[in-house]
């Protein structure tokens, strides 16, 4: 029997992987940042790799690497997830993963266009640019990357125009997905829209 699946998409640092935790954590759903799979192949490819075999070979391992959160892995990550063979062969590992009893959250770009259109809750999560560089820039910092504020806000739209104008799977929200704009929520107050939603449709 198919489980139930929340979608959750959006740009870089809108706020998704916090929402999509709490949300896997509030009704005991299994998650998967799918961001970390296009991370696993763009680090490969980094160390020299094809990106088509980097996709195709890819074990659940590649994913538990600490060092898939820098901003050149995610720059990586963000050119090979242009490829539409890459993109084809992660596609059965995120479906079975959408469809495992039990329920299923999973984050990512493509999410409720692609991999799951029929996920029984779609959700949009969306920030301003600015708002988004100012969390990542803050992210960073903690982690001792030093990164300037201007020089992740690059990066965020650099990002945000690859995701958004490429022609496979490109970043949009599905035509029945709900919006939550994390520019002037606070994390409380997002994960709880998102569980009222999610709650409605249970
Ligand atoms: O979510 P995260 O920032 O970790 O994703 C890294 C990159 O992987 C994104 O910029 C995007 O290009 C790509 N990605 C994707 N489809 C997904 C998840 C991530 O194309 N479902």
């Amino acid at each position: 029997t198919e489980g139930f699946t929340v979608a959750i998409d959006g740009p870089a640092a809108a706020g998704k992987g916090t929402v999509s935790k709490a949300v896997a954590a509030h009704f005991g759903f299994a998650h998967l940042d799918t961001g970390l799979l296009y991370r696993a192949v763009g680090a490969k490819v980094l160390a020299g790799a094809d990106p088509v075999d980097a996709a195709r070979t890819l074990i659940p391992d590649d994913l538990e690497n600490d060092s898939l959160r820098t901003p050149e892995v995610a720059q990586s990550a963000s050119r090979v997830a242009v490829i539409a063979e890459v993109r084809a062969a992660l596609v059965d590992f995120q479906r079975s993963f959408a469809a495992r009893a039990g329920g299923a959250v999973l984050d990512g770009r493509d999410i409720g266009t692609v991999i799951c259109p029929d996920a029984q809750v779609k959700l949009f999560v969306t920030a301003s640019p600015e708002v988004r560089a100012q969390r990542r820039f803050a992210e960073l910092s903690g982690k001792g990357i030093g990164d300037s504020y201007d020089r992740v806000l690059a990066d965020v739209r650099a990002r945000d125009a690859r995701d958004m104008e490429r022609a496979e799977a490109p970043l949009r929200p599905a035509a029945d997905a709900h919006m939550i704009d994390t520019s002037t929520l606070t994390i409380d107050a997002a994960v709880a829209q998102a569980v009222a939603l999610i709650t409605k449709a249970r």
